[in-house]
């Protein structure tokens, strides 16, 4: 049997980079996957991908931070296919800059994508998880919300404050079989790093004990661990992937 076996997963941001990666790797295991994602185009592509791999999947747009799309997303999820049993918060978004320069727009895109997002989804799901109790919630924060770093204050506010989400509701879903994890990765090899200049990318680089960024699927890898029985007695933890900078 395959490790998510008749497990319907519910991916955000699933359009590209961690997403598309974690959403492969649920359905190489044994999940159907329905793949949200800001873009049609991308999720429908990656919903193509996970129908490649003989797993049912469905495909959604929406913007995670607009309460009403995302109520109308889940309606449409709790028709078809009706259950829910993971939901991966990893939909996210940068908007760099230092205090002095940063916009009130760039606060607010960057706190309502990646924080009221995690929200919004958890709160429109979390209804069938305490009916079924059971379920299992992954927040893909980062190695930036529990260290932080200068011109990503908005950016590290909204993943330290997912981690505070996080362990919030470890606690109150706990006694119904719920576990809610955060995964913290480090610089991964995506389109949300590709436009870091060399300088800076050497630099990082070089505070990373393995030398090198990661990959999408090595952070997929560890939400297929939070997402299995393996991880069934963890909850409440962050998880960071990324190659030994945070220890
Ligand atoms: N790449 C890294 O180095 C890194 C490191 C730590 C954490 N992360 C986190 O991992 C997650 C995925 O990042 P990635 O590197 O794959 O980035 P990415 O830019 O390649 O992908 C982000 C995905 O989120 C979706 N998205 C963004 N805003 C959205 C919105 N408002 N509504 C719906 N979907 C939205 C995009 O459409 C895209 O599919 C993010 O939460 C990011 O903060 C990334």
């Amino acid at each position: 049997m395959s490790q998510l076996d008749k497990q319907i997963a519910v991916v955000t941001g699933a359009g590209r980079g961690i997403g598309r990666a974690i959403a492969l790797e649920f359905a190489a295991a044994g999940a159907d996957v329905v793949c949200v994602s800001r873009t049609a185009a991308n999720s429908e592509k990656v919903a193509g991908e996970v129908r490649a791999l003989g797993r049912r999947a469905w495909a959604h747009a929406v913007d995670v931070a607009d309460p009403a799309g995302v109520a109308a997303v889940v309606e449409k999820i709790l028709a078809d296919p009706g259950r829910v049993d993971i939901l991966v918060n990893n939909a996210g978004v940068t908007r760099d800059g230092l205090l002095l320069r940063m916009s009130d727009a760039d606060w607010d895109t960057v706190l309502n994508t990646n924080l009221k997002g995690a929200f919004l989804f958890t709160r429109a799901l979390a209804r069938g998880f305490l009916k079924q109790r059971s379920g299992r919630i992954i927040n893909v924060a980062s190695v930036i919300g529990l260290i932080g770093n200068a011109g990503q204050c908005n950016y590290a506010a909204s993943k330290a404050a997912l981690i505070g989400l996080t362990k919030s509701l470890a606690r109150e879903f706990a006694s119904r079989g719920i576990t809610v994890n955060a995964l913290a990765p480090g610089f991964t090899e995506t389109d949300m790093t590709v436009g870091i200049h060399d300088e800076l990318k050497a630099r990082v680089r070089d505070s990373i004990p393995l030398g090198r960024f990661g990959r999408p699927e090595e952070i997929a890898g560890a939400a297929l661990f939070l997402a299995g029985p393996a991880a069934a007695y963890i909850t409440g933890q962050v998880l960071t992937v990324d190659g030994g900078m945070v220890m």
